[in-house]
């Protein structure tokens, strides 16, 4: 490794500085990178409550020469450039000089490491910022450095320290992505003094995958080779059977660097547009290779963004072959989801005349219908103060329970929208539809959306008043799911309790799913209890929405033509409601058109 030196003023500013350590997360990211840096075999990652209390890092790198011990956490110390012109060519993940400094401003740290030229390995101390103790200490070839008493004399950032486990979780998504983007490294990641997980150095992509991060992605993943005179992409991309709730999933490294690169996730997200349901997202693991000159790694303090010269470029070369990788893995697996997508198109272009109609003629009526629809939703959602800083515990059952209130209290100062006993069942139409006459208007019901929302609301009403009705299993499904999700799910065992499930933790990497809620039938695949485990219970939007989507996917599995009786109970259903115009995602549901309005259409 080159000596480290303090960078002259004019590099320094230049230099995209400024580094503020938010969160356990940061300070692991960057000693993690500077161990990669110190061409590490083995990186031990240790934690105790997400990183609050003790975070230590050791690994078996070069070491830091005795000499340069106390420069390297002065601020601009660095042996990975010299002059700003080396930044464009840069095979370090560091180069700002900053790290260490940073990370002294807000803890307090020791430091142990021996290099291959020195007899005996130095420790430091370092405590509010100063040098307190130095001295020498027998060990291994490599570096350690332990980092406490976090933020202690910055309670303010201490305060907005998201749980325990969101901070572990995020730290182990973080070692996760090492882990998968360091092909010649071993990780090990202990927690709260427990083993949780371990890659070997050389262990291939694949099955750190399949270890790391989901079993299910198993016949799940394509591979991806490309490349163009400028970029060279490899990894795997999910097929459209997998997809997840957010992005969590998605690992972006360009020459070597882990990434944010939104342009590129969406491009990539682009592909999958139509293929897969909405507001979800496919999995992917991409490594893209460029020449150093095109890429500019100095545009923010924390280095997780970079510019490419050549983005445009890029963005094509994605689009055009992974959306074509991705379709043909689709036609030559003859995959469901895509009938079913396709059976929703027809169903939309078997009824487009009469919509179309609809639409034109589209008056009074429907302006009602919208501020009506606004009206409910904010009711819906309309939270009271709840907030009360401190009580950060038990705020997520609060914001669900309020606004389940709130929607409550709405529904008293509702009024039936139709005297029922005035409605009458004409016929079915298109095995999709059910026509009804109700004084001088047609009224049009769209089945499946009506058990959608009735099945929606029930679900809700039962989980406010704790009797939402399961079904037990015959053959309990066994889940293998990895650590991320097994501590998400244990941080939300009782709210999975709540919304139906009796699940059994079996190991750390393994739950039994022994009942259902009953509105899930029995499910094929199991894919809604990771949606459930994707979501934030904070944010109840989330929540409804999530909800929502699932009871959405799973209404009408078998087959949508209804009878007579069958269409008077979902409108007698739907009556009951507040809005019963729309779904809870405000897709139509019930068209309603006067007799003046059908005889515009008659040159009446
Ligand atoms: N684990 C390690 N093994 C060997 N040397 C290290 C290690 N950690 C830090 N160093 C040395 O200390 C110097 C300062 O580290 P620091 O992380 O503060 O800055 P940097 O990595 O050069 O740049 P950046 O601020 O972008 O991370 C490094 O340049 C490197 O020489
Ligand atoms: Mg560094």
């Amino acid at each position: 490794m080159m000596a480290i030196v303090q960078l002259d003023k004019n590099t320094i500013e230049k230099i995209a500085a400024g580094e503020v350590i938010e969160s356990p997360l940061s300070i692991v990211k960057e000693l993690v990178e500077n161990s990669i840096d110190a061409k590490a075999k083995n990186i031990v990652v240790e934690i105790k409550n997400g990183g609050k209390s003790y975070i230590r890092v050791t690994d078996d790198g070069t070491g830091i020469e005795e000499y340069e011990l106390e420069l390297a956490f002065k601020r601009h110390a660095t042996s990975k450039i010299n002059t700003f012109d080396d930044l464009y060519n840069i095979f370090t993940l560091g180069f700002r000089g900053e790290a260490l400094s940073s990370i002294l401003a807000c803890a307090d740290l020791t430091l142990i490491s021996c290099t291959k030229n020195s007899k005996v390995g130095k420790k430091v101390v370092y405590k509010n910022n100063k040098l307190i103790h130095k001295s020498s200490i027998a060990t291994n070839i490599g570096t350690s450095i332990e980092v406490y008493n976090l933020f202690k004399n910055i309670p303010v950032r201490r305060k907005f320290l998201a749980s325990d486990i969101r901070e572990s979780n995020r730290i182990s998504r973080l070692i996760h992505a090492f882990a998968l983007g360091y092909d010649g490294i071993s990780f090990k990641f202990i927690k709260d003094d427990r083993f949780i997980f371990h890659t070997l150095e050389n262990q291939n992509l694949i099955s750190k995958i399949y270890n790391l991060i989901d079993e299910n992605l198993k016949d799940e993943l394509i591979h991806l080779e490309i490349k163009n005179n400028l970029y060279e992409i490899s990894g795997y991309t999910s097929s459209i059977n997998y997809y997840r709730g957010n992005r969590s999933l998605q690992y972006i490294f360009i020459n070597n660097r882990l990434v944010e690169y939104k342009k590129i996730s969406n491009s990539i997200e682009d592909t999958y547009s139509g293929l897969i349901p909405n507001s979800r997202y496919p999995a992917f693991f991409i490594f893209i290779n460029t020449n150093s000159n095109n890429v500019d790694v100095n545009i923010h303090p924390n280095k997780r963004e970079i510019k490419l010269s050549y983005e445009d470029e890029l963005l094509s070369l994605i689009k055009e072959n992974i959306g074509k990788k991705v379709i043909e893995n689709v036609s030559s697996k003859e995959i469901k989801i895509k009938n079913e997508k396709s059976k929703e198109l027809n169903f939309y272009e078997d009824y487009s005349d009469i919509l179309n109609a609809y639409n034109k003629i589209n008056d009074s009526s429907i302006v009602k219908e919208d501020n009506y629809n606004s009206q409910y939703f904010y009711n819906f959602f309309n939270k009271k103060d709840v907030e009360s800083e401190n009580n950060i515990t038990n705020m997520e059952d609060n914001y669900i329970q309020e606004s389940i209130n709130s929607h409550e209290e709405s529904k008293l100062v509702k009024q039936n929208i139709f005297d029922i006993s005035k409605i009458i069942y004409k016929s079915s139409l298109f095995g999709k539809y059910s026509l009804f006459e109700y004084n001088d208007k047609l009224l049009l019901l769209n089945h499946r959306r009506a058990e959608q929302r009735l099945k929606f609301e029930k679900y809700i009403k039962d989980f406010k008043n704790q009797e939402i009705v399961s079904q037990q299993l015959l053959d309990p499904i066994i889940m293998k799911i990895n650590i991320n999700d097994y501590s998400k799910y244990i941080e939300n065992k009782d709210l999975f309790k709540k919304l139906g499930f009796d699940i059994e933790e079996f190991s750390s990497d393994k739950l039994i799913i022994r009942s259902l809620p009953l509105i899930f039938d029995i499910p094929e695949k199991i894919n809604f209890f990771y949606e459930l485990l994707d979501l934030n219970f904070n944010d109840e939007d989330l929540f409804y929405d999530k909800i929502s989507k699932i009871i959405n996917n799973i209404s009408f599995k078998k087959g949508d033509r209804i009878n007579e009786d069958e269409a008077n109970e979902l409108i007698n259903g739907l009556n009951k409601l507040d809005n019963p115009y729309k779904t809870f995602d405000g897709k139509t549901i019930l068209i309603s058109i006067s007799e003046s309005e059908m005889e515009k259409y008659f040159e009446r």
